[in-house]
């Protein structure tokens, strides 16, 4: 059982590795044996210890491109770079809105498809991309974020697709809240803590590791029969639907 993921020695390549979910993905990686490429496009935030580092800004085909030169062939992508940015539809302005894109789908793409053939060379391997639930569940007043994760989602069932007779798995993850950087100011405001810990069947938002682990599991070889597949990583959150319907004389959930 020691070695249950079997990633001994695997070359695994992890986007966004500078803070949160990447970070997190990185160091459980690593932990698994899996020798880890952490890249980020903020070189400062790039101080996992133990990992070689990379800066790449996933955005820019030809920062994409070096990299991939620079790296050479991985075993596992784990896609885990991202924005958000707020915004209504009705006025997002467009360069908000091209920017979020460029990142969270866009990038995504250019990353998958730039470590593809040398996967393949080695045999097959495992494309993993953190999503959201806000990819099925529309977040109002954050401008393209729901609509990339939504496309990100579909994107990746493409790749599992095309990519499948080449031995290459593709599956998305999407978490539910999660504490990290990008959403620490939330947090940071009076009682939202607690009450997004209410929220939440299991009692309490994510930590990074909640999501990481599953990230692992589905870059291993014990997960490989699962292509295509979007894995919610929620704590129970998108199941809470029902518990709003007041119902006197039944249990609620709330
Ligand atoms: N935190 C949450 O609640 C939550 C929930 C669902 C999904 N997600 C998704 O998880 C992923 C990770 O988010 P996080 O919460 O860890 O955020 P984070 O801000 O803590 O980390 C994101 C990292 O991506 C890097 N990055 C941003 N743009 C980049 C680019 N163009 N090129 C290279 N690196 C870039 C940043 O420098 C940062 O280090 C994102 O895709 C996010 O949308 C987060």
């Amino acid at each position: 059982m020691s070695d249950w993921l079997g990633l001994d020695g695997r070359r695994a390549l992890v986007t966004g590795a500078g803070s949160g979910i990447g970070r997190s993905v990185a160091v459980g990686l690593a932990e698994a044996g899996a020798e880890v490429v952490a890249v980020d496009r903020d070189a400062v935030a790039l101080s996992a210890a133990g990992m070689r580092r990379e800066t790449c800004d996933i955005s820019i085909e030809t920062e994409v491109q070096a990299l991939a030169e620079r790296v050479g062939p991985c075993d596992i992508v784990v896609n885990a770079a991202g924005i958000i940015r707020p915004g209504a539809l009705r006025d997002v302005a467009l360069a908000d809105w091209n920017a979020l894109i460029a990142v969270n789908l866009t990038g995504y793409l250019l990353i998958s498809r730039a470590f593809a053939d040398g996967m393949a060379a080695r045999g097959g391997g495992a494309l993993v991309h953190v999503a959201s639930i806000s990819g099925t569940h529309a977040q109002a007043n954050s401008g393209a974020y729901s609509a990339s994760k939504a496309a990100l989602i579909v994107m990746s069932q493409q790749l599992a697709l095309e990519l499948g007779p080449q031995g290459i798995r593709s599956n998305t993850v999407s978490p539910g809240m999660v504490r990290t950087p990008m959403t620490e100011e939330y947090y940071q405001a009076p009682g939202v803590a607690e009450r997004r810990d209410r929220a939440v069947p299991i009692g309490r938002v994510a930590l990074p590791e909640d999501i990481a682990d599953v990230v692992v599991f589905l870059s291993s070889d014990r997960a490989r029969y699962v292509t295509g597949a979007d894995i919610i990583v929620d704590g129970g959150f998108t199941t809470t639907l029902m518990s709003w319907v007041p119902r006197p004389g039944y249990d609620e959930f709330r």
